[in-house]
């Protein structure tokens, strides 16, 4: 079992849109996977309700049954994706001390940016590997997404090199209880999720070679 922690003080950026679409995508790949609730706003266990699929399997957990969820989860999940709250919280260090591997989303604007620094920290602390994800750019231009990750390199960090643009499909399949990849199959966000896991799927065998 591996875990992906989604982190980033930064209300809005789309910590649990990306835990949501990472974990369906994962579940396509044939992987059992459990998603960890650790915002009480709890958006990815509304999600749940709205969906009539079993997989993922989504469950809220407070920072104190995080060691006994992640404990239940080792011989029946493959993969646990933790989404946690924005703003400063204890759930988020909880998250990624437990982490294989953390992501950062990010959108291409100065306020999440300068907030970056201190999910950094947290990980690095914990001397957990970390990326930012860029999310929600701009699709007509690469001009802010080759800005955005000269900001993220001035702080020494790196960024996935799948970049999600701004597309509609993740809204509507949210409000459907699916995924972009499961609304609208055939879309560009679709692809992107698809090409991002694989990504991140590599980066957890880099982590962790069996
Ligand atoms: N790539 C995208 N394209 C279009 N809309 C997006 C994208 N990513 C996220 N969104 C939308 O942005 C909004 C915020 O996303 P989300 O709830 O995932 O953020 P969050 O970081 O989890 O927020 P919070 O900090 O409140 O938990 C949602 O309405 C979501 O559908
Ligand atoms: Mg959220």
């Amino acid at each position: 079992m591996q875990v992906i922690v989604i982190a980033m003080q930064k209300g809005g950026v789309g910590k649990s849109t990306l835990a949501r679409s990472l974990a369906v995508a994962a579940v396509r790949d044939g992987l059992s996977v459990l998603i960890l609730d650790m915002d009480t706003q709890q958006s990815v266990s509304q999600w749940a309700e709205r969906r009539e699929a079993d997989m993922p399997v989504v469950v809220f957990s407070t920072e104190n049954e995080l060691p006994k969820k992640l404990a239940q989860a080792k011989d029946a999940a493959d993969l646990v994706i933790i989404d946690t709250p924005p703003a400063r919280s204890t759930e988020a260090p909880a998250a990624v001390e437990a982490a294989d591997l953390v992501l950062i989303p990010t959108t291409p604007d100065v306020e999440p940016l300068e907030q970056m620094p201190r999910t950094l920290r947290l990980c690095r602390g914990f001397q957990r590997p970390v990326f930012a994800v860029i999310n929600q750019a701009n699709p007509t231009g690469p001009g802010e997404v080759l800005q955005t990750r000269e900001v993220i390199d001035a702080m020494d960090a790196k960024a996935a090199p799948i970049v999600l643009h701004r597309r509609k499909a993740h809204r509507d399949a949210s409000a459907a209880g699916l995924t972009a990849q499961e609304y609208d199959p055939k879309g560009k966000a679709a692809d992107e999720i698809a090409a991002l896991w694989t990504w991140v799927r590599a980066e957890l065998q880099n982590s962790n070679p069996a």
